[in-house]
């Protein structure tokens, strides 16, 4: 099978050390992401040109005269026009608006030169140091709106030696986050596509809708209308095909041609279905899961009962 790898953007304000380790590891024969853009507010940033000479593409728009609002717009356009699907801020040193950090939920991460929750913001190391503090050290977090805050994913602590200072305390926890970030970025991006989390995504979507339950089937997971029939099915490396996709009902042999000629690498027949059937790709790593509901609500309303069919047609109307 042909691994379509998950493309990242890396966000960075200076050297991109960090941006770096990324870059080389996804080197690698068997690393699930690759980096597809660099990025920086300040058009001046060495990790730039060093991106530019591995032949990936660059992006600069220095801030300076910008409103903040317009700058993360300019940004955010500049990954989507990559298609980027995973965001990594390697030394991205600007608070970004609610707005671009809610763009890239749960899709973006953040290395900090600290053990959060302690020391979030700047001179990490010179509070580690003057507080006597055992260990400094580095950590991976998601990025939410609180500055440095958000689930942290991954850390590394790194020990304090005597006589260090600010900077030689850097350089070794720089080597900590080097090791650290593209590990955790590993894990984000593959944890996306873990058939788990890919069922879970369609479990939440199918039982929001009306009188529906989930039994298993054939060793799929299978949701229906309460003691009713069934409209979608989660297939699980059936027959050790490796694949995870989504069964839903559609009108018919046409439709399902149609389908299939428009994006043979996403739908196809599902064996033993029949034409009324579709199977949707899920592992992909660029699902619309918004579509995805939209299948299910669709599904759900050609099997379901008039007398839930109807509820739904005047809570419509408002
Ligand atoms: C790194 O130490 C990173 O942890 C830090 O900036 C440095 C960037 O170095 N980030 C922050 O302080 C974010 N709050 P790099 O450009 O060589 O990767």
């Amino acid at each position: 099978m042909v691994m379509r790898r998950v493309r990242v953007g890396v966000l960075i304000s200076g050297t991109g050390s960090n941006m770096a380790a990324l870059l080389y590891a996804s080197r690698a024969a068997d690393c699930p992401y690759e980096i597809v853009l660099v990025a920086s507010n300040n058009p001046q940033a060495p990790g730039l040109t060093l991106a530019a000479a591995e032949g990936v593409a660059t992006f600069a728009l220095a801030h300076k005269g910008m409103a903040r609002a317009d700058h993360d717009l300019a940004m955010d356009a500049a990954l989507r026009g990559a298609d980027v699907q995973f965001v990594a801020l390697g030394g991205y040193m600007r608070i970004l608006t609610p707005e671009f950090v809610g763009r890239w939920e749960g899709r973006m991460l953040n290395i900090h030169p600290s053990l959060l929750p302690k020391y979030p913001g700047l001179h990490t190391y010179e509070q580690a140091l003057a507080n006597g503090d055992t260990h400094a050290g580095c950590s991976v977090h998601i990025v939410t709106t609180e500055l440095d805050g958000g689930p942290v994913v991954g850390q590394t602590p790194v020990a304090v030696l005597p006589g260090d200072t600010p900077e030689t305390l850097a350089a070794r926890v720089l080597i900590a986050e080097h090791q650290l970030f593209s590990r955790c970025l590993a894990d984000l991006v593959t944890q996306g596509s873990s058939p788990e989390h890919l069922a879970a995504q369609v479990r939440e979507r199918a039982l929001a809708l009306p009188e529906t339950d989930e039994v298993v089937s054939h060793g799929m997971p299978c949701f229906g209308i309460v003691k009713g029939k069934k409209f979608a099915y989660v297939s699980l490396n059936h027959h050790g095909d490796g694949q995870t996709a989504l069964l839903v009902k559609i009108s018919g042999l046409d439709e399902q041609a149609m389908l299939i000629e428009q994006d043979p690498a996403r739908y196809y027949r599902p064996a033993y279905f029949g034409d009324g059937w579709i199977a949707i790709r899920l592992d992909l790593g660029d699902t619309d899961w918004g579509a995805i509901g939209d299948w299910l609500a669709r599904s759900w309303r050609s099997i379901a009962p008039r007398k839930l069919t109807g509820l739904i047609d005047v809570a419509d109307q408002f």
